[in-house]
């Protein structure tokens, strides 16, 4: 792609969420601190954010803080049943030989978290894309997870990861007996106008490119027309390398950015300009 024109050892805005990558902008760096903490109190957490705004990154690099001391699981598509949840769970925490039925699998996971726990062992439970649970009842068993205590002390801290709407949907009484239990919540915002350079500075060192590679005013292009959504940026930040190249320029700079903004209808899926205006970080 562009990684030899620039001499990049190798590409700096990929769509997966590398923890190589991580930027600590001063809100991701309080989200994960904040959610360090919940999982230490074992706490139920509740993280929402944006599409695209790095809430999947950030739990990769709350697992790698975690190390040892949880056995950590994770539900990455819980468009799942109750009896499919628990079954998840159990399989995750390294329950051998889970059962079928839904109590059965309820003693097994009560057993291995005692079990962790006299290992002096804590389990974490991400429960990634937590907006698209089909049913109430399996936020009840998520409920039911953090019952299981042992003398005072929770045995499991469940992180709840998903977009807005999550959150939305927390509010209605019908979850209040989950929502009283939440310990820690963040919203994670789009990156800022001063964060953007920093992110695009710091992804092209990761990646082992030259230094300055985006002038001044195409990061301030970047972070208008993204609206400082990390996934957005990432795709225009390539593209505007790939225009940059096309045109021979070392630096890639304003016009590169406004020409690929231009024809962003054709850049699918990228969100048109007016979409992106949307996002409230756009208006700071
Ligand atoms: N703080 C950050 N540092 C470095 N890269 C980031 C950061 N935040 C997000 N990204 C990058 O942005 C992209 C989107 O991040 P991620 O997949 O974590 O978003 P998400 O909020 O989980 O999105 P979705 O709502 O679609 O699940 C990834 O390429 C990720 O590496
Ligand atoms: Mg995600």
């Amino acid at each position: 792609m562009y990684e030899g024109f620039y001499g990049f050892r190798e590409r700096a805005f990929r769509k997966t969420p590398d923890p190589r990558f991580l930027f600590l902008s001063e809100a991701y760096e309080e989200a994960l601190e904040q959610l360090l903490f919940a999982v230490e109190e074992m706490e139920l957490a509740l993280l929402t954010g944006e599409v695209g705004a790095g809430k999947t990154l950030l739990t990769r690099a709350l697992v790698d803080r975690v190390g040892e001391r949880h056995e950590v699981g994770m539900v990455l598509n819980p468009r799942l049943s109750p009896r499919q949840f628990l079954a998840a769970v159990a399989a995750e925490i390294g329950v051998t030989s889970p059962k079928f039925h839904a109590v059965d699998l309820h003693a097994q996971v009560q057993d291995r978290l005692v079990e962790l726990d006299e290992q002096g062992r804590g389990a974490l439970l991400i429960v990634d894309e937590a907006h698209l649970i089909p049913e109430r009842a399996t936020f009840e068993e998520i409920r039911l997870l953090t019952n299981f205590q042992l003398d005072d002390r929770n045995l499991i801290s469940v992180l709840l990861v998903g977009q807005p709407e999550l959150r939305q949907r927390l509010r209605h009484k019908a979850y209040r007996a989950l929502t009283q239990r939440i310990g820690a919540q963040f919203h994670l915002p789009a990156l800022g106008a001063a964060d953007v350079p920093r992110y695009l500075a710091h992804r092209v060192r990761v990646a082992g490119g030259p230094e300055g590679v985006f002038e001044a005013d195409a990061a301030q292009r970047l972070h208008e027309a993204s609206g400082g959504v990390p996934r957005v940026l990432n795709q225009l930040a390539t593209q505007a390398l790939i225009e940059g190249m096309a045109r021979g320029r070392a630096r890639v700079g304003a016009a590169e950015v406004d020409a690929v903004c231009e024809n962003l209808d054709f850049l699918d899926p990228l969100p048109r300009r007016a979409d992106v205006a949307a996002f409230p970080a756009a208006r700071r």
